[in-house]
C-alpha cells in the first residue's frame, strides 16, 4: 500500500514540472527582418506618406476633417495619429487587407461615401491602398 503511495506522490511532482514548462515565460514577441507584407522593396520605391498621401487629405478632406471634426482629424499635425491610434473609430488602416480598412470602405463607399461629393480619382485611391500593402509607414 505504501508503494502505491510513494508512486502516486512521484507522479504528481513530475506532472508539477511537466505543466510548470508550459507556463514558462519566453518574453515578447521580437519580429526579426523585413514587414512580411512590405511590397516596396526598398525606400525610393516607397509611396511616402507626406509627400504623397497627406496632399490627397489636404486637397479633398480637411475642409470637413480638421479639429472641428468629431471623429477625425486628416489636417498635416494630426493625420497620421488620428488614423492609426486617435481617431474616434481608430484603426482606420489595415496593412494586410487594406479593401477591409475603414479608410478604404469610406473612400470606395462601402460605408458611408467620402469624401460625401463623390470619389477621389481611382489613383489616389490605389495610392493609399498600396501606401497601406507597405507598412502603412509615417515617411
Ligand atoms: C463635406 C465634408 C466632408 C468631406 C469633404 C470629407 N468628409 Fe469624411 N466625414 C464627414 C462627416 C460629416 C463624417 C461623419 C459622418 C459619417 O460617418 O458619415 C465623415 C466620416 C468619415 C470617416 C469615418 C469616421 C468614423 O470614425 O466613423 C472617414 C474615415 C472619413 N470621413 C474619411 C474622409 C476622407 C479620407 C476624406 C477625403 C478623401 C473625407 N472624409 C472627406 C464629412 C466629410
Amino acid at each position: 500500500m505504501r508503494n502505491y503511495l510513494k508512486i502516486f506522490l512521484s507522479v504528481c511532482i513530475m506532472a508539477f514540472f511537466v505543466f510548470q514548462g508550459c507556463n514558462k515565460d519566453e518574453g515578447p514577441f521580437v519580429l526579426t527582418g523585413p514587414i512580411p507584407q512590405d511590397t516596396a522593396q526598398n525606400d525610393t520605391n516607397r509611396i511616402s506618406y507626406s509627400k504623397e498621401i497627406q496632399p490627397i487629405f489636404n486637397s479633398n478632406c480637411t475642409t470637413c476633417h480638421s479639429e472641428l471634426h468629431a471623429k477625425l482629424n486628416l489636417l498635416p499635425c494630426c493625420s497620421y495619429d488620428q488614423l492609426l491610434n486617435t481617431g474616434f473609430n481608430a484603426s482606420y488602416i489595415d496593412t494586410v487587407t487594406p479593401e477591409n480598412s475603414r479608410l478604404y470602405k469610406h473612400l470606395t463607399g462601402t460605408l458611408s461615401m467620402m469624401p460625401p461629393s463623390g470619389k477621389i480619382s481611382d489613383e489616389q485611391i490605389s495610392k493609399i491602398k498600396n501606401w497601406m500593402k507597405e507598412g502603412g509607414r509615417n515617411n
